[in-house]
């Protein structure tokens, strides 16, 4: 039997692409640029799947346009958010997504950008770097310590919890908002908050870990970052969609919010380049799950839903 054709645009890891290459007729974008609207639809003519990345939109406008020829897009990412479900599910489409192996890379990447916020890292690094550090005081760089420090967790998923399970090992008093309470094991202490507010209001540093929906655009705005104790820390290893960038930059000038850690923006590629002044802002370019051993897992992961939907079975992570 011919084997199924499928789309990779983007350069998975080695693991990945020899596993695509061994089980289906792969058509591979060496060139790794994202896909663009045109090529997906394009492309949706010769393949029966694809493993798009989050640089790939789906959106409603070309969903509308894609070939039936194509019935499943295994996405190679946690978020779905450049996906609109409603339109692949309306066009038959089956979707699936890569959860669970990502999180504890995120969640390293939470501490790296929380600690690194908290202590100076840019401004350190710097300094030492442009041989500007002449000079040491006890007052020199003085940070935030996290141990004993409540952290406030938006959204207590996979990521959440393994970004809890971490800042545990750190002493932090953990408080949560979550859709729904989590259960006594997997609370483990945890304080829960049934609305955002109060969560803010204990808040020394905060972290978001919701996904990116119409309801959470702008969800850590200019009256919710003025409820953070004066002084708080803010990290988003999430989506950029979730921060009102122009208020948060306010906050920050003002002193408000002490440091901020972000690996996600409004704008990707590029970030926010109103940030860049401003070296409590510690910033990485989106690479929460960039190690690679959670690359291969999340390549696996995909192929696994895509070997299932083919076998005829169920894929495992299928949201739509
Ligand atoms: C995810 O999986 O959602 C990460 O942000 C990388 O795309």
């Amino acid at each position: 039997m011919a084997k199924p054709v499928i789309w990779i645009p983007r350069r998975l890891s080695e693991a990945t692409i020899a596993r695509a290459r061994r089980d289906y007729e792969v058509i591979l974008n060496e060139a790794d640029t994202p896909g663009t609207a045109e090529e997906i639809v394009a492309m949706s003519a010769r393949v029966d799947g694809m493993i798009p990345c989050h640089s790939e939109h789906f959106t409603a406008d070309v969903v509308a346009r894609l070939d039936p020829r194509l019935r499943i897009v295994a996405n190679h990412s946690v978020g779905v958010d450049h996906c609109d479900l409603a339109a692949l599910k309306s066009r038959g489409i089956v979707v699936t997504n890569t959860p669970d192996v990502l999180s504890d890379a995120t969640a390293e990447i939470a501490m790296l950008l929380m600690l690194g916020a908290a202590r100076h890292a840019v401004r350190g690094d710097r300094i030492v770097r442009q041989g500007e550090w002449d000079s040491w005081s006890p007052s020199f760089m003085v940070g935030k310590q996290v141990t004993g420090a409540r952290l406030g967790i938006v959204g207590m998923g996979r990521v959440g919890r393994a970004f809890a399970q971490k800042a545990r090992g750190f002493g932090m008093e953990i408080h949560y908002h979550n859709r729904s309470r989590l259960a006594p094991d997997e609370e483990q202490g945890a304080v829960f908050h049934d609305g955002i507010d109060s969560l803010l209001e204990v808040a020394d540093f905060l972290s978001l870990h919701c996904p990116a929906t119409p309801e959470t655009v702008d969800l850590l705005n200019a009256e919710r970052l003025a409820r953070l104790p004066a002084g708080a820390v803010v990290v988003n290893t999430a989506r950029g969609a979730l921060i009102d960038e122009a208020a948060l930059l306010a906050a920050i000038e003002r002193g408000h919010v002490a440091a901020a850690g972000l690996d996600c923006f409004k704008v990707e590629p590029g970030g926010n380049p109103a940030f860049a002044g401003h070296e409590n802002i510690f910033m990485l370019p989106h690479i929460g799950s960039a190690t690679r051993a959670t690359r291969d897992a999340m390549g696996a992961r995909a192929l696994d839903n895509l070997d299932a939907f083919f076998a005829g079975r169920e894929p495992r992570d299928r949201l739509v």
